[in-house]
């Protein structure tokens, strides 16, 4: 036995033992080196043959190596109590990857639309989406019999319907409760609030009692917007909404059309239309997925305030004039990612809402 033995077998103990992953090797290193009857062992069986001054050199010598080795053996088998995952966990197992999740696309065209908004000076309101047939319809112009209220199929709630925590009745102002069908409540809920001038929109979900296809879905969400001034124009509209829409699409010279249309909160009733953003009216093939060949595609309601909100709303004064508008954020990201039907929002489908 020479002394350079006793070093390079200090090293080869000391390396296998760093390498060790779990506690069942680390048993098989005691039993093999350190236990009674180990390898170490038979070293200083050997040390008893050796003469005098020898077992002075190699003794000590090997108290020394046995000392370190003891050492070492216990830091790993502390690293690994401190890790109670050591017993079941198998780090030699490829890992699983985990999945990042991403926003969905109404959530990514919602807050991308509510962007361009506030950039230009827009509050951004919300509101409950239980809502009562006054706010809903009544303050909005729109009367009880008149034809216009079919245009909202409407999900009614039963008169034992509890109010949410912490609400009042009156501050609903009928008894009658429904699901919000348009989030156009929230102008009047505003305009109660707050006094022009002022510029807001309101991002929400709303509800229509109708059976669902590839255009319709029982469940959506809406952007409402309100401006209300002095001399607030049709002029001012079509010129702030053709910014916004631009700024949204991300195209600069696109072209918007308004185009009469009826809703009773606002007079006159406006449809706007803005030029196709995939063919620009050009479509080649005569087969164009967004405009089906029109060169345009609807996008919102809008018009001017009709006074009678105004009246609804208790202003002293009812000579403002503003302009309010309406977009589906659903149908705007069907237009903007292409998404050909309406239903893929609501599937719970990570094939569709892991694209974005
Ligand atoms: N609330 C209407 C709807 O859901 C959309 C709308 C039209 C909103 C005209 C408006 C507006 O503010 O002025 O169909």
């Amino acid at each position: 036995m020479d002394i350079k033995d006793i070093d390079s077998l200090e090293l080869q103990l000391e390396n296998e033992l760093r390498q060790i992953k779990n506690s069942d090797d680390l048993e098989k290193f005691r039993i093999k080196y350190l236990a009674r009857k180990g390898e170490l062992n038979d070293f200083f069986e050997k040390l008893k043959t050796l003469e005098v001054n020898d077992k002075r050199i190699f003794g000590p010598r090997l108290n020394e190596l046995k000392k370190n080795i003891e050492n070492v053996f216990n830091q790993v088998k502390n690293s690994f109590s401190n890790d109670s995952c050591d017993n079941f966990f198998d780090y030699t197992i490829p890992g699983v990857k985990q999945e990042i999740g991403s926003l969905h696309p109404t959530t990514l065209t919602a807050r991308h639309i509510l962007k361009v908004f506030s950039s230009y000076g827009f509050e951004i309101v919300e509101e409950n989406e239980v809502e009562s047939e006054y706010y809903n319809f009544d303050s909005l112009n729109v009367e009880k019999d008149h034809p216009a209220r079919d245009m909202w199929d409407t999900f009614w709630l039963d008169k034992k319907y509890v109010l949410p925590i912490g609400s009042k009745k009156d501050e609903f102002k009928s008894k009658n409760l429904l699901l919000r069908t348009h989030t156009s409540p929230v102008q009047m809920r505003y305009m109660e609030k707050n006094n022009p001038p002022f510029r807001m929109v309101a991002p929400g979900k709303v509800f229509r009692y109708e059976a669902t296809d590839a255009r319709h879905e029982f469940q959506l969400h809406q952007l409402e917007g309100l401006i209300v001034g002095d001399d607030i124009s049709l002029d001012n509209f079509k010129s702030i909404i053709t910014d916004m829409i631009r700024e949204i699409v991300g195209q600069k010279d696109l072209k918007v059309r308004l185009r009469p249309s009826y809703f009773p909160f606002v007079s006159p009733g406006l449809e706007v239309d803005v030029e196709c953003f995939k063919c620009h009216g050009k479509s080649k093939d005569g087969k164009c997925s967004l405009c089906s060949n029109s060169g345009w595609i609807e996008l919102m309601g809008a018009g001017m305030v009709h006074p009678n909100l105004y009246k609804s709303a208790k202003w002293d004064k009812y000579n403002y004039q503003g302009f309010a508008f309406g977009m589906g954020i659903e149908r705007f990201a069907m237009l903007k990612y292409q998404i050909p039907d309406i239903r893929w929002f609501n599937s719970g489908d990570l094939r569709f809402s892991k694209q974005f």
